[in-house]
């Protein structure tokens, strides 16, 4: 199991430097898409995840076609080893929200994400994976999100990103329990994880990707592990950087449990 942190320019030195825990990188499209200089860089020191927040997959409108063409661009400079993107919408007809936003899991959905999905691939000629997101809302569908998720996977051909952070929050304020909503996905689709810290206002949990991991999210990431066959474990830090100690606690952890695997 390849262990990677989110590229962040702060992290740069540090990612520079080889540090023995690092073995892998998640990059964001669209951090790259005016220039590319970097990833070349980059790329001869570890293999690369190019993840996406734009390509609205979700959205009543087509894929963007320029979006996409530099999503394109990013993935082969980085010589993407995957890419990957969020089960969600980012755009309506009228305007770009600028964040992540639940799907309705579906039939009339399902069908519409997975020929996206297929094209994307086409494209880019990479292996895709699909993120789970946070919400705020229960939103009613015909399948539940693991479902919709082993769907998707199974018809696309594509493999799911489990964000645990993700899928911890959501579990806390919709109350439900992570591991039997784990135990829904089938377990040859998972290939990836994210984990960061969550935060804490009141009862509400949020996924603000500032701090050091936390021990029930551990308590996940170890589950995960022992479920499914995860190629690639990923810290998706943005927020108090640089943080190097933290992170290298945290991969560090991520190393022992995976151990014996
Ligand atoms: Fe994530």
């Amino acid at each position: 199991m390849f262990r990677a942190v989110g590229y962040r320019r702060p992290l740069k030195a540090w990612i520079e430097s080889n540090p023995s825990l690092l073995t892998a990188l998640e990059v964001t499209a669209e951090h790259f898409f005016d220039n590319q200089d970097t990833l070349y860089e980059l790329r001869e020191g570890y293999p690369i995840s190019v993840h996406g927040l734009g390509l609205s997959l979700g959205s009543e409108v087509a894929i963007a076609q320029d979006v996409l063409e530099n999503f394109r661009k990013v993935a082969d400079a980085a010589n993407a080893e995957w890419i990957s993107e969020h089960l969600a919408f980012t755009r309506t007809k009228e305007a770009d929200l600028g964040h992540l936003n639940p799907v309705i899991s579906n039939r009339r959905n399902l069908e519409k994400i997975r020929d996206r999905c297929r094209h994307v691939m086409d494209f880019c000629q990479r292996p895709l994976l699909l993120e789970n997101i946070t919400t705020h809302i229960n939103l009613p569908g015909e399948l539940g999100e693991a479902e919709f998720l082993n769907e998707l996977c199974e018809q696309a051909q594509i493999s799911t990103l489990l964000d645990i952070t993700n899928l911890f929050i959501n579990s806390r304020n919709h109350r439900f329990d992570p591991f039997d909503w784990i135990r829904q996905l089938n377990p040859k689709h998972i290939k990836q994880v994210h984990l960061v810290g969550y935060s804490k206002q009141g009862n509400k949990f949020f996924d603000n990707h500032g701090s050091a991991i936390q021990s029930e999210l551990w308590d996940i990431f170890e589950f995960v592990i022992n479920y499914a066959t995860i190629d690639c474990a990923i810290i998706e830090r943005d927020l108090n950087l640089p943080a190097i100690e933290e992170l290298e606690t945290d991969l560090k952890k991520m190393k022992t449990l995976s151990a014996n695997l």
